[in-house]
């Protein structure tokens, strides 16, 4: 990409995400089918990174969170309300807006947003005891981005602190890129880290309901797109209430599948992983 593009690209992601998601999402989608698993997504996503810094990092609640490519500010704001400091980055002012904004809604004092590239952390070293990263590295397109990436968030890491990662990372790659998407293996991540300083600690399966899910979560992921929208929206064959009646079957199902595999030897086929890395030697 072009010097400015990913900015522009992500400002108008932001812009969408506020006035497109706001009227239609909001006042349509409450009525079709893909709210039930927009809503399933993100209560699967939190459960399970929350699960993961509760039982597995166990942080005090002194700790320095830096949540990296914070978007509209959804996680910082979770850890602000947690946590004493957050501090949140993101390469799109609109995002930054966007975040500010909410988390003014919340009346929190504890959480500072800055217009930042997580490959350019302008931070000291060894700051943060988590930096948090969720759907942000799997959109750097650039290999080398990617790596500085990589490099920066251990950089600001404190020694024996850990870097939360939420990625699409198979165990093989067969597609590397889609139109949003660059997606990296599982093992590339791991030894990118470990050559970076951090060492790998646990990870986790979030998507192993995707057959369950797959048509409503396709529309979802796509839901920036706004012909998806009206296509989706415009649906002549079914009713609303039918497809999320529907919906509402996938989600229950999703949840049992998505909850009770993600553990055992069948998580490997999930893309959507969740890894934690820590800094120093294992
Ligand atoms: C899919 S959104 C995820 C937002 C948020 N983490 C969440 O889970 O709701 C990806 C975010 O990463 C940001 N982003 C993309 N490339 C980035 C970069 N190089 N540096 C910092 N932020 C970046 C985008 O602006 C966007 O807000």
């Amino acid at each position: 990409m072009e010097e400015g593009e990913l900015e522009k690209y992500w400002d108008f992601v932001a812009l969408e995400a506020k006035d497109f998601e706001k009227m239609l999402r909001v006042e349509k989608w409450r009525k079709v089918a893909r709210n039930w698993l927009a809503d399933y997504a993100d209560k699967r996503a939190c459960d399970f990174v929350l699960k993961v810094i509760d039982d597995v990092i166990k942080l005090d609640k002194s700790a320095k969170i830096l949540d990296v490519g914070c978007g509209p500010g959804k996680w910082s704001i979770l850890f602000a309300k947690k946590f004493s400091s957050t501090t949140a980055i993101d390469v799109s002012p609109k995002m930054i807006l966007l975040a500010r904004e909410n988390a003014k809604k919340h009346n929190l004092g504890n959480v500072e947003f800055h217009v930042m590239d997580v490959s350019k952390l302008n931070f000291p070293d060894e700051t943060y005891d988590l930096v948090n990263c969720i759907t942000v590295l799997q959109h750097v397109f650039n290999d080398d981005d990617w790596r500085s990436a990589v490099y920066e968030m251990v950089r600001v890491t404190k020694t024996g602190g850990h870097i939360l990662l939420f990625e699409t990372a198979p165990d093989l790659a067969i597609i590397r890129r889609t139109r949003h998407l660059a997606i990296r293996t599982m093992r590339k991540y791991i030894d990118e880290f470990r050559m970076a300083g951090a060492h790998f600690v646990y990870w986790r399966a979030v998507d192993l309901s995707l057959p369950v899910t797959f048509f409503g979560l396709k529309t979802y992921s796509a839901s920036f797109n706004k012909k998806v929208y009206y296509f989706m929206s415009k649906s002549i064959l079914f009713s609303a209430s039918f497809l999320s009646f529907l919906s509402l079957v996938a989600s229950v199902l999703a949840e049992l599948i998505d909850y009770r595999l993600a553990e055992t030897p069948l998580s490997f086929l999930s893309a959507g992983r969740i890894f934690l890395f820590k800094k120093g030697k294992a």
